[in-house]
């Protein structure tokens, strides 16, 4: 125990929200416990290096920007996008060996996206589905959560949402999500939980969204594509309009977009958005409903941090499952899958 790698490298993370990444400014973002210096080049692209300079690894990003390339604060060598020294101060030509590491980067669905595994194996239809975020049909904001946890303890906390009845019962949560059975469904790359609550009581949250009274047919489906994207298709509509055989015009449906990138073995971001397909272009709403949830995930975030501390405290202790945890597992299955499949990469420090 301790020393194992906990996350695949063959995947594309998202380290960034698309506007967090600029032409002017280096970003310094760690995943997968690798340093990397990030910047947007003049043809809107984005170039991720490794962020220590290849002369006497002063971090790049303490750097600055100069047509396109990264200039080192220390002695001035200059970087391309792909990590190739492109200027030596004091030689006229630069040592062809002077490179650092290039990562694949590519932006979508309003993120930066790296693969810090191999790179032929980068395939850009291999970015987790999180369309939603950029489709004119859905309207919505999101924000990064900077945790001091695994990162799978986050995908844990997303794959059962009992936790709701209880982490936020002054706000989404109601004791019907406890008591409602679910069923887990999974393949080799995704693992889907869902909860169909039928004729119950809307809780606070989704009684004020769906502005009618009565009582409601809830869903909560929950997909998970590995290794740390969880997509929950969230929603009520009147009892018995026909929401779970696929009408939900009555209703209200909302989309928590999930990807949670490990920085280290115990921190990570954590990428959010709440999607909504009513009320469009109110942004007014938008804002509204984008800091109520992130008053929400600070409820879970207290919660993923002291367990943090409390594994730390018993490195042997082996966590315990229960039929709620039925998701969780197979999802920490199929990530263990992964890394298991890839080769150890050389010079790894945590492998
Ligand atoms: S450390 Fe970067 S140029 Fe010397
Ligand atoms: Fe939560």
């Amino acid at each position: 125990m301790g020393n194992a790698r906990i996350f695949p490298l063959n995947a594309w993370y998202a380290v960034a929200w698309s506007h967090e990444v600029g032409q002017r400014e280096l970003l310094a973002r760690t995943i997968c416990n690798r340093k990397i210096a990030l910047w947007r080049k003049a043809d809107n692209t984005i170039a991720a290096i490794e962020d220590a300079c290849w002369h006497r690894l002063l971090p790049l990003s303490m750097g600055w920007l100069e047509n396109e390339n990264v200039v080192c604060r220390y002695h001035g060598l200059a970087f391309d996008g792909q990590g190739q020294c492109t200027r030596m101060p004091g030689q006229e030509k630069p040592t062809a060996s002077a490179k650092v590491r290039g990562y694949p980067a590519l932006e979508r669905h309003r993120f930066v996206w790296i693969w810090p595994g191999d790179p032929a194996a980068a395939k850009p239809e291999l970015i987790p589905d999180m369309h939603w975020n950029d489709d004119p049909d859905w309207e919505g904001d999101g924000k990064t959560m900077f945790a001091k946890c695994d990162y799978r303890l986050l995908v844990d906390n997303l794959l059962d949402l009992t936790h709701e009845a209880f982490v936020h019962s002054t706000s989404i949560g109601h004791v019907t999500v406890a008591e409602t059975p679910l069923t887990t469904t999974s393949d080799e790359r995704t693992v889907t939980v869902k909860r169909l609550m039928p004729d119950v009581e809307a809780p606070p949250f989704w009684r004020a969204q769906l502005g009618k009274p009565g009582n409601v047919d809830r869903w909560q489906i929950i997909r998970f594509e590995a290794p740390c994207t969880i997509v929950l298709d969230v929603g009520v509509a009147p009892t018995g309009t026909g929401a779970f055989d696929g009408d939900r015009s009555q209703g209200v449906n909302g989309r928590v977009l999930n990807t949670i990138t490990p920085e280290t073995d115990t921190t990570c971001m954590y990428f959010w958005s709440l999607l909504r397909n009513y009320r469009m272009r109110d942004q007014s709403l938008t804002t509204q409903l984008r800091e109520a949830n992130a008053r929400i995930f600070m409820e879970d975030q207290i919660v993923v941090e002291q367990q943090q501390k409390e594994i730390d405290a018993r490195p042997d202790y082996r966590l315990r499952n229960l039929v709620i945890d039925a998701g969780s597992m197979r999802a920490r299955r199929i990530i263990d899958k992964m890394i298991e499949s890839e080769p150890a990469p050389v010079g790894d420090v945590a492998a």
